[in-house]
């Protein structure tokens, strides 16, 4: 089964050619078999990003969203208040699978405040932003996401 995702690079400093870490996403997506459907790169603003993830769900529709970056603790990190403002359910599990596995790489990870959400039948997960960090996380949630999708979809199990 296919599965369309879009990538949001949420950065105030990163350009679409530096962001190392979205292509490493779309080598992901690719290396799955699935279909990255758009590739974006927005400033660390909740509005910036909230309508760049509504435009991947509605406009795009994109079964996920995978944003990257902005779930830190600075007070320029808005990645979750963005998604929260654009989504209407937590799917708290694999917010904490991604945290879990990514606690033994490193202790660190207890410092991102990823969510992961639904926006209709879009899911909408969070990673934090390096490129080691976003290609951990999606080792750590990426084999459940064509269930996910198919659950969205009314399909069950
Ligand atoms: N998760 C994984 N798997 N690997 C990492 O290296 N880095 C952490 C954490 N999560 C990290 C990780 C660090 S250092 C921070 S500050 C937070 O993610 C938030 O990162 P962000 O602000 O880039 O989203």
């Amino acid at each position: 089964m296919d599965v369309k995702i879009a990538v949001v690079t949420c950065s105030d400093t990163r350009s679409m050619a530096e962001d190392t870490a979205g292509a490493a996403l779309e080598a992901l997506i690719a290396q799955a078999g699935w279909t990255c459907v758009s590739h974006v790169v927005v400033h660390d603003e909740v509005d910036e990003i909230a309508d760049a993830i509504v435009r991947a769900a509605d406009e795009e529709a994109a079964d996920v969203v995978v944003t990257c970056g902005g779930t830190g603790l600075s007070l320029r990190d808005v990645t979750p208040e963005a998604t929260m403002r654009v989504c209407d359910r937590n799917v708290a599990g694999i917010a904490e699978a991604m945290r879990a596995y990514s606690m033994t790489k490193t202790r660190r990870a207890m410092l991102s405040r990823a969510l992961c959400m639904q926006r209709g039948r879009t899911l909408v997960v969070n990673f934090p932003g390096s490129r080691k960090a976003a290609i951990e996380s999606w080792e750590g949630v990426a084999d459940q996401f064509e269930h996910a999708v198919g659950m969205m979809a009314g399909l069950g199990h």
